[in-house]
């Protein structure tokens, strides 16, 4: 799909089908999950800044602004996205009176990124070889002020084959079944993200949850 040569309106349908794929395999829910756990002891109205890295067509922020407006906090979200495609289209995907910034810009460059107390990250670690894993572990580890998470894949034949299925029935884009079944696989393991986290010198929490995901976190 991030491909440069894919048409733009095969690429415009497979965000909003990924959009798609998220919500049926509660793809957020770990996440604000996690931002739950992370924001318990913060008094209402508190100011609080979340960068989403990778944020494709948006849907994460849109759902963590929601969160926050029912957590009553005062967010300040931006989502950073190398493809100036899927930043049109998360900006154009996003209400008016949601207040997001939207920075194209490659993680691992030079695009100066505003600093955020928390920095999330959603399906982009398997995009990734180890090296890269270890470069945007450590990177969240020095950007993010309160903490950090990484929320992605477990690989594993139940999600495999499932995944295929479900695309099939719901009829997503042909780009969005391809890629997903490619990134269940090049999903991680839990030994997997031990021995990166070893890597990149950083102790973090690992946790499996629901839909075959498997998360990495830490607050600081
Ligand atoms: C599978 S999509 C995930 C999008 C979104 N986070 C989600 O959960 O649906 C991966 C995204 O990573 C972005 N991406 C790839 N390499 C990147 C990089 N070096 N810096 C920032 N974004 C990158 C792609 O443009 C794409 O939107």
């Amino acid at each position: 799909m991030d491909l440069p040569d894919t048409p733009a309106a095969d690429h415009a349908r497979a965000l909003a089908d990924l959009a798609r794929v998220n919500r049926v395999t509660l793809t957020h829910r770990p996440v604000l999950r996690w931002l739950d756990a992370a924001t318990r002891d913060l008094p209402r109205g508190t100011a609080l800044s979340v960068l989403d890295v990778a944020s494709g067509h948006g849907d994460l922020l849109r759902a963590i602004h929601r969160w926050g407006v029912a957590r009553d906090l005062r967010l300040s979200l931006a989502g950073l996205d190398l493809s100036a495609r899927s930043i049109a289209q998360a900006q154009a995907a996003t209400p008016a009176d949601m207040a997001i910034a939207w920075h194209t810009g490659d993680v691992f460059g030079h695009t100066p990124i505003p600093p955020a107390d928390l920095i999330v990250t959603c399906q982009f670690a398997h995009h990734l070889d180890d090296v890269q894993v270890v470069a945007l572990l450590r990177w969240l580890e020095r950007h993010a002020r309160r903490g950090w998470f990484v929320a992605d894949l477990h690989r594993h034949a139940v999600p495999y084959y499932g995944f295929r299925l479900l695309a099939r029935l719901m009829r997503w884009h042909r780009i969005v079944r391809i890629d997903g079944t490619i990134s269940i696989a090049r999903g991680f393991r839990r030994a997997e993200w031990r021995a990166l986290l070893a890597r990149a010198g950083i102790v973090a929490e690992i946790r499996w949850r629901a839909m075959f995901r498997l998360c990495v976190g830490r607050l600081k």
